[in-house]
């Protein structure tokens, strides 16, 4: 009651007034009857929460971001872009944002919240909302019926065990998902149908095995620091898209990848550093970044990387690292440099 007496009062005040001291009035006189209206619509939905700012020149965004916040402010309905990151919430009851359901951005990271104390429909009602982070937080499970219009969502760096088909069943317009630095052993089919998914970072997690069903149209796969130690046959024959793939930090060996496994055109970056490699994978002409260091790879075997060479047959190859190996320069065959013309750094 208080905040909204506030509101129509500075409504009222000739607007003279309040320039002198607001680094934004020369955008009044610019969209005056804007500012006014929103004055209006602040006035009936719910005011500003005296913990955060909402600054008149961007009437709908909400700023709670760093102020020791330990549960989610009153969210006037207007609100598109709420910001609460860096507070120490612990909780998203299902009342919590019941009249916000015009946002379209909530960001949440760095704060306490755990999954037992997300609400079953927290976030259900959000049928605008494309973007969410909730990295850094305290959660074991993704929070449950998110909104299928999201087309960012980021849960980093939680405590999460499991991400099972129901949790993203449905969001077709999801492009990226960060689930890095998880506890993560089981995907399950959960990447099933996400059509959009362009970028997927689970590395730091404990999966054992490639996720089934990975969206076919994926640019970037990031698995690095996993328990992986194998490669199901033909794993990258349906991406048409994918260019960088990162699996450092793996348990691979040569056994675990079926032959011509990235031999595919397309990939611009493969880092296979830190794994059981004992030979080089054979891998496309067109592959421009390698990283094989810190494997225990005994043989350069030039065929890997050109299985003719002439004028036309050559590697694009530009960086390759076998550092960490057990060969050394002497290994390299001086025909190389036909096949690996365009190699600005080969290190041994
Ligand atoms: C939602 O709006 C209703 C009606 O304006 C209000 O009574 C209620 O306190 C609001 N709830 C929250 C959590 O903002
Ligand atoms: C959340 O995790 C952080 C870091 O792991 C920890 O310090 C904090 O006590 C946890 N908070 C809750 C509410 O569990
Ligand atoms: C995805 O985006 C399109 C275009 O913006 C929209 O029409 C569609 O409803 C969205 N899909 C979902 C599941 O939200
Ligand atoms: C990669 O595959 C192509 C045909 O798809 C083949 O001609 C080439 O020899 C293969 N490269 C290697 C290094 O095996
Ligand atoms: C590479 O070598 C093969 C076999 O000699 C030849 O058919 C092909 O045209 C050459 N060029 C490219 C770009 O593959």
């Amino acid at each position: 009651m208080h905040q909204a007496t506030v509101f129509l009062l500075s409504a009222l005040l000739p607007l003279s007034l309040s320039s002198e001291r607001d680094p934004f009035a020369w955008l009044y006189g610019w969209s005056q009857r804007y500012h006014y209206n929103s004055l209006q619509a602040d006035a009936k939905a719910g005011a500003c929460p005296d913990a955060c700012d909402c600054p008149p020149s961007f009437p709908v965004a909400m700023y709670c971001d760093g102020r020791g916040l330990t549960a989610v402010p009153a969210v006037p309905a207007h609100v598109k872009y709420l910001y609460l990151q860096n507070n120490a919430i612990t909780a998203v009851p299902d009342s919590a944002l019941v009249n916000a359901t015009n946002l379209i951005w909530l960001m949440m990271h760095h704060n306490q919240l755990r999954s037992e104390n997300i609400g079953e429909k927290a976030f259900s009602k959000l049928e605008q909302l494309e973007r969410l982070y909730l990295q850094h937080n305290n959660m074991t499970s993704l929070p449950p019926n998110l909104p299928r219009t999201l087309r960012d969502l980021r849960a980093d760096h939680n405590g999460i065990e499991k991400v099972t088909p129901a949790e993203l069943e449905g969001m077709d317009n999801l492009t990226i998902l960060y689930l890095h630095d998880n506890a993560v052993t089981d995907m399950s089919t959960s990447l099933k149908g996400l059509k959009s998914l362009t970028l997927l970072d689970i590395s730091n997690n404990k999966l054992k095995k490639i996720p089934e069903a990975l969206p076919e149209h994926l640019h970037q796969l990031y698995l690095e620091s996993n328990s992986i130690e194998s490669l199901p046959v033909d794993f990258l024959s349906h991406f048409t898209q994918l260019q960088y793939i990162r699996m450092a930090h793996n348990q691979l060996t040569d056994k675990g990848i079926p032959p011509n496994t990235f031999n595919v055109t397309g990939l611009v970056e493969l880092d296979l550093s830190f794994n059981k490699l004992e030979r080089i994978p054979p891998v496309s002409t067109t592959l421009r970044h390698l990283y094989l260091q810190a494997n225990q790879i005994k043989e350069f075997t030039l065929g890997s990387f050109c299985s003719v060479v002439d004028v036309t047959n050559f590697s694009r190859l530009q960086t390759l690292r076998l550092d960490g190996n057990e060969i050394g320069r002497q290994d390299i065959p001086s025909e190389s440099l036909l096949c690996l013309r365009q190699a600005s750094s080969i290190e041994v």
